[in-house]
């Protein structure tokens, strides 16, 4: 039988598929190749993974047609399908509760059609919200969002438990902190601070540069996807992180050196949405999981800059 991946042509998706099709898995991608970020970016991640075990379908999981056809000989599905990033939900709300809560319903009502009872899905650190108790614990509350993109994932969770307990669906939530690494989308602060340092143009830092990320490197990340797949069994929620702070400002200098710039800086106010820190506490998924990060921020970002520096035109096209 085959996993369904939504979102697999995505930066997340199109690894996570990658590693599946590795173990000799067969894949369902479905994608819609959204203008959020460029698709043609998309296009160059499905072109990367091209395997004769894996079949992509283009289109949009609104779409009932779709989805049945994306569930036809699938027994998992791993749920990356979404509208990321926390600003743009501020602009867009609606989208965000349609994208990120009416289409995991959807599709969680075309699983049950067809007796499809397993799924991951992928749920995110922004539901901490501005929580200062670091490091972040999945026992921890999770009800003062601070953006609808945030609003959205502890729904999503929500969702996942009431599908647990009405119809017996075994459904995990993980919990990515910021994930990094070759593919990223463009829009996230490392590739988007990349493009500008070799563009030579200012980096925006929001804040005094004291704000912390765990950044989670994308090849720790994948098996521990896997990892919560093969083990899927009730209702679980679980941090995949790195479980190591990094400052703003430390991050830029690490960009800079990574690809040999002196990066110039532009220091903004920190902006509505953004949480001044995360941090996961991952010890339920390393023991329950097997999940073992070992990627430092600096090792992350040197492959990120091979990756990048490859591909001049993710610079040189604006
Ligand atoms: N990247 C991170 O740091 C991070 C952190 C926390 C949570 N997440 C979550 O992980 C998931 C994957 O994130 P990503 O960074 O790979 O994002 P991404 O935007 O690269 O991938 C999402 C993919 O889903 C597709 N898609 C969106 N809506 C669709 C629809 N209605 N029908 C079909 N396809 C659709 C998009 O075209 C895109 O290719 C998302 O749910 C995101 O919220 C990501």
């Amino acid at each position: 039988m085959a996993v369904l991946v939504t979102g697999g042509a995505g930066f997340i998706g199109s690894h996570v598929s990658e590693a599946l099709l590795a173990r000799g898995e067969s894949v369902i991608v479905i994608d819609n190749l959204n203008s959020f970020y460029d698709p043609q970016l998309k296009r160059q991640n499905i072109a990367a993974i091209d395997h004769p075990n894996l079949n992509v379908i283009i289109g949009d999981l609104s779409d009932a047609e779709i989805r049945k056809q994306g569930l036809e000989g699938v027994d998992r599905v791993i749920h990356l399908a979404a509208s990321a990033g926390v600003r743009p939900s501020i602009e867009d709300p609606a989208k965000y509760i349609h994208q990120n809560l009416m289409i995991p319903t959807l599709l969680l009502e075309s699983m049950r059609s067809a007796g499809i009872t397993k799924m991951v899905w992928a749920s995110s650190s922004s539901v901490y919200g501005d929580h200062l108790d670091t490091p972040f614990s999945e026992s921890a509350s999770v009800m003062k969002p601070v953006s609808p993109y945030a609003a959205t994932k502890v729904g999503g969770e929500a969702l996942a438990a009431c599908y647990n307990h009405l119809y017996g669906m075994d459904i995990t939530s993980l919990r990515f902190f910021t994930v990094y690494g070759e593919r990223q989308r463009p829009e996230m602060a490392i590739h988007k601070f990349a493009r500008l340092m070799m563009q030579g143009r200012p980096i925006p830092q929001f804040g005094d540069g004291s704000t912390a990320r765990d950044y989670t490197y994308i090849g720790d990340i994948v098996p521990g996807v896997l990892a919560a797949l093969d083990r899927l069994k009730g209702c679980q929620v679980y941090n995949l992180g790195e479980a190591e702070m990094v400052r703003l400002d430390r991050l830029i200098d690490g960009i800079g050196q990574a690809l040999g710039q002196t990066p110039q800086i532009e220091v903004l106010p920190l902006q509505p949405g953004d949480v001044t820190r995360t941090n996961a506490d991952i010890q339920r998924a390393q023991t329950q999981l097997g999940y073992q990060p070992t990627t430092s921020i600096e090792q992350g970002l040197a492959r990120f800059a091979d990756w990048f520096l490859a591909r001049p035109w993710l610079w040189q096209n604006e």
